[in-house]
């Protein structure tokens, strides 16, 4: 079977924009953030939504349980692991936090983060940091490009000279990314988290834009508590997510909202009723696997992984720069292109205002922008929706935005 390409998108490019909600003239480059839902995921979202609505004592005392263990189930098989191991959450902020302020640290504990690692999870990690006594974070700067075996061997080695200090403290738990945010980089998280804990570290696995991405295999990996977001590249509506806690720490973690089901059913009736929500976003999920199942996970993936590949390579050239890594394996569905600004630091784009009113305002786009090793990137996520067209159009809208420059 030949999956579809750029060169090639068979039921993928721009007749998809029909299956979405996009303003006409709106072309989406940054799926990565915020995710889009098809209108068959929105029509599925209106059916769980409406039903409660028939009779909202019956949905939430008797069906709600059993709706959400049935998405569960369909998110276990996909992923790989008993669906006892997941529960739904409503992000991976949610689901990062239920994890990091429910582990008892306790003094001398040190907690690893990357420096690429999200703002809102290292925030979290300095909020742990903040009220407990002698908790303190170790962060590892990552900068790429870099191999897999030189992500592993730095974050080793830090580990390693953290050890050989004898200070009495002790490395608890390494907060890694599956895709780290910006830059995009799909890092090596098998070889990660069998190397941490062969040093008995925790591994949480901050897989925001995993599901969906990449294939994942959670009973492979084997890692201690994994969160991803449905609603970015599985499709699902905003605010659905899912927690892997493996049996043996499952009594230890609760949700962020205590509510009357603590200490009642144990982890799953607590994490089933975060008190009075509408549950239809995270029952969703059922949406975006029956709209995946109409083109094939495989077709999905080969295309928005060449579209990003390819998308960014031709802005690339039409910049006069470079992606960030040519390794295959490090890019999912997201293009890392080097803008091309000598100063970094110029006054323009100290404050990203301009950068970001430059492209909405006058071209009706935007792509999230970042300085990484001295150099200042855009990140432009491919998905079905795209062509390598668009790429090239935003190509030259960066080219022009950026003239201000040197
Ligand atoms: C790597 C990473 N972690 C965590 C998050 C937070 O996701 P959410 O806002 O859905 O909680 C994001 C969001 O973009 C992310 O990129």
């Amino acid at each position: 079977m030949t999956l579809p390409t750029p060169a090639n998108p068979g039921p993928f490019g721009h007749k998809q924009r029909k299956n979405f909600l996009f303003d006409d003239n709106f072309t989406n480059y940054n799926h990565g953030s915020y995710g889009s839902f098809p209108k068959s995921v929105q029509e599925n979202l209106l059916k769980w939504h409406n039903h409660a609505e028939l009779n909202p004592d019956r949905w939430v005392r008797r069906e709600l349980k059993d709706a959400l263990a049935m998405v569960r189930g369909q998110v276990a098989e996909y992923i790989n692991c008993d669906v006892d191991e997941l529960v739904l959450v409503q992000n991976t902020t949610v689901g990062i936090n239920s994890v990091m302020r429910s582990i008892e640290f306790v003094p001398g504990d040190r907690i690893i983060q990357l420096s690429t690692g999200y703002g809102a999870v290292n925030k979290t990690i300095e909020y742990i940091c903040d009220t407990k006594k002698d908790v303190k974070v170790v962060e590892i700067q990552l900068v790429h490009p870099q191999t897999d075996h030189e992500i592993v061997h730095l974050i080793e080695k830090t580990v390693q000279d953290h050890l050989a200090k004898k200070d009495g403290s002790r490395f608890r738990l390494a907060m890694i990314d599956w895709i780290s945010s910006a830059p995009a980089v799909v890092l090596p998280v098998k070889p990660l988290t069998d190397m941490l804990h062969s040093y008995g570290i925790l591994v949480c696995i901050d897989a925001a834009h995993a599901i969906g991405q990449v294939p994942m295999d959670l009973r492979h990996l084997n890692a201690d508590f994994v969160i991803t977001n449905c609603h970015k590249w599985l499709y699902s509506v905003r605010g659905s997510a899912v927690l892997y806690v493996p049996k043996k720490f499952q009594k230890d973690i609760h949700p962020v909202t205590i509510t009357a089901e603590y200490k009642v059913g144990g982890f799953h009736p607590e994490f089933a009723w975060v008190g009075t929500l509408d549950y239809a976003n995270m029952l969703s999920i059922e949406g975006a696997f029956a709209f995946r199942a109409q083109y094939g996970d495989a077709a999905i993936m080969h295309y928005c992984h060449r579209l990003a590949v390819e998308g960014g390579q031709a802005m690339a050239q039409i910049l006069g720069t470079n992606v960030l890594t040519t390794l295959d394996h490090q890019i999912g569905f997201q293009a890392n292109v080097r803008l091309p600004i000598k100063d970094i630091d110029h006054s323009k784009i100290a404050t990203p205002e301009y950068l970001i009113e430059y492209q909405q305002d006058k071209y009706n786009v935007f792509a999230p922008l970042y300085k990484h090793g001295g150099y200042f990137w855009t990140r432009v996520s491919a998905q079905i929706y795209l062509e390598l067209s668009d790429f090239v159009r935003l190509g030259h809208i960066m080219k022009e935005m950026v003239e201000f420059k040197n």
